[in-house]
């Protein structure tokens, strides 16, 4: 089958990967309705003013003004649409275990408008079965009588927000359906947009190698941030030896060490798998201790700056540099630098926080650079973030970036 003739595309979620979809659908052909339940966002995206750091305003304006795109509350619009891609949040409850209730609100929604021959395609990360044993039930029992046949797919986005090298055309597509005439419309739409599509036997074989790729960085990322514990207690720089296993050109590849790990993805899809492995009798030993390492790192490195501060200052100012969960967006959802700053406050310090990328940050303000502080934490090294200043004020630095190191008075982590 050759790539689908772009037609009417409905997307339910206009966020990271909701958003950047349409954009890229538009830009092959396709009409585009997305569809948010949050009224705020869709005025704003109506106004052509983008929530995302990957979409600039003017690409936004253009795709609206050429009538290519527009965003609504309304689930009725994805009647008139032959595919539907659902792109909603899949996060985590209260007991850290995945919690589908938007995913499954979005099902809900769409239903009713599902027309005869349309194809549903879940983009959402989840556990394996989430879209046989979720998500088409519940379209099955709500779709209009006259939609006798709907197809199903799962196909993991893999989007890398801020990344300008990897985006939704260049990033091949994991592909898998319930039967093969799912599969091949399948196949045909994201073939519209994407320069390849990995075709797998099964959504679970999609399903489960979107935890797999997730989970990989989560455990390379805790060994990271264990072994910088064991060199630094070993009087070792951590970054010299990554450099210089680095230099083996097979067989390794290399993490970084950093405050912890943070995003809607690699703290929380993991935790997916440990919860899914319970469900069939197992368990995710290694996962879990890696999550445990990577949650423990925020208060070793609150303790590793504390250290740097004269220990006759009782109440220590602090000054957190970058609060978003890595460099070059203003995301701070999941962001290790909330625990971070959570340990330093337990500890009696002061803290303050800057970042060009983010106006407001759990109910605070940011500070400017010239804040008098006793040390600070480079926690996410932002585009822009000019730390000269700093340097010249002689105020200690400990730098959890690796990208200031060799300044004086900077330690690395
Ligand atoms: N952000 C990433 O880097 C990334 C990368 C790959 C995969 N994913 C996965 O993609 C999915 C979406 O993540 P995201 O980062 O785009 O989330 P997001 O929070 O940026 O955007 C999701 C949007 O969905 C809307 N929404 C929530 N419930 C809805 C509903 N029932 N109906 C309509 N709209 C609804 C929200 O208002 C929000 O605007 C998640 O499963 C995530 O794990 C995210």
């Amino acid at each position: 089958m050759s790539a689908q003739q772009p037609q009417t595309l409905a997307i339910i979620g206009q966020g990271y990967v909701g958003l950047p979809l349409a954009m890229a659908a538009v830009d092959v052909g396709w009409s585009v309705i997305g569809v948010d339940s949050f009224e705020a966002k869709v005025s704003q995206i109506n106004a052509g003013s983008s929530p995302i750091e990957d979409i600039s305003d003017a690409q936004l304006q253009a795709a609206i003004s050429k009538g290519a795109y527009k965003a609504t509350t309304d689930y009725s619009a994805v009647s008139q649409a032959s595919v539907i891609t659902i792109c909603v949040p899949t996060p985590l409850n209260e007991k850290r275990e995945p919690d589908l209730a938007l995913l499954r609100s979005a099902a809900t929604g769409i239903a009713p408008y599902v027309s005869n021959e349309t194809l549903v395609v879940s983009e959402s990360t989840s556990y394996p079965g989430t879209l046989r044993d979720i998500i088409i039930p519940i379209i099955n029992s709500l779709k209009p009588e006259d939609s006798s046949k709907i197809y199903f797919a799962s196909a993991p986005e893999r989007v890398n927000p801020g990344d300008l090298v990897w985006n939704q055309k260049n990033t091949p597509r994991l592909v898998g359906s319930t039967d093969e005439e799912s599969q091949q419309r399948a196949l045909a739409f994201y073939e519209s947009i994407c320069d390849a599509v990995v075709l797998v036997s099964t959504p679970e074989v999609a399903e489960a190698a979107k935890l797999l790729e997730n989970t990989f960085r989560l455990v390379n990322i805790a060994l990271v941030n264990e072994f910088t514990q064991l060199c630094s207690a070993g009087g070792i720089n951590v970054h010299e030896v990554i450099d210089a296993a680095s230099s083996k050109p097979y067989g390794f590849m290399s993490f970084r060490p950093g405050v912890g790990v943070g995003g809607h993805c690699i703290p929380v899809d993991p935790l997916y798998l440990t919860w899914w492995a319970r469900q069939n009798g197992g368990k995710a030993s290694f996962v879990e201790s890696a999550d445990s390492i990577n949650h423990n790192m925020p208060k070793y490195v609150a303790d590793r700056a504390l250290g740097l501060v004269d220990p006759s200052i009782r109440n220590p100012k602090v000054l957190i540099l970058g609060v978003a969960y890595k460099p070059g967006v203003g995301d701070v959802r999941e962001t290790p630098v909330s625990e971070l700053r959570n340990h330093l406050k337990h500890q009696g310090a002061e803290v303050a926080w800057h970042d060009p990328l983010v106006p407001v940050w759990e109910g605070s303000n940011p500070v400017d650079l010239a804040w008098d502080c006793d040390v600070a934490i480079l926690a996410t090294k932002q585009p822009g973030m000019n730390l000269t200043q700093l340097i010249a004020r002689g105020i200690k630095i400990l730098d959890c970036t690796n990208s200031i190191s060799g300044e004086t008075g900077v330690s690395s982590l």
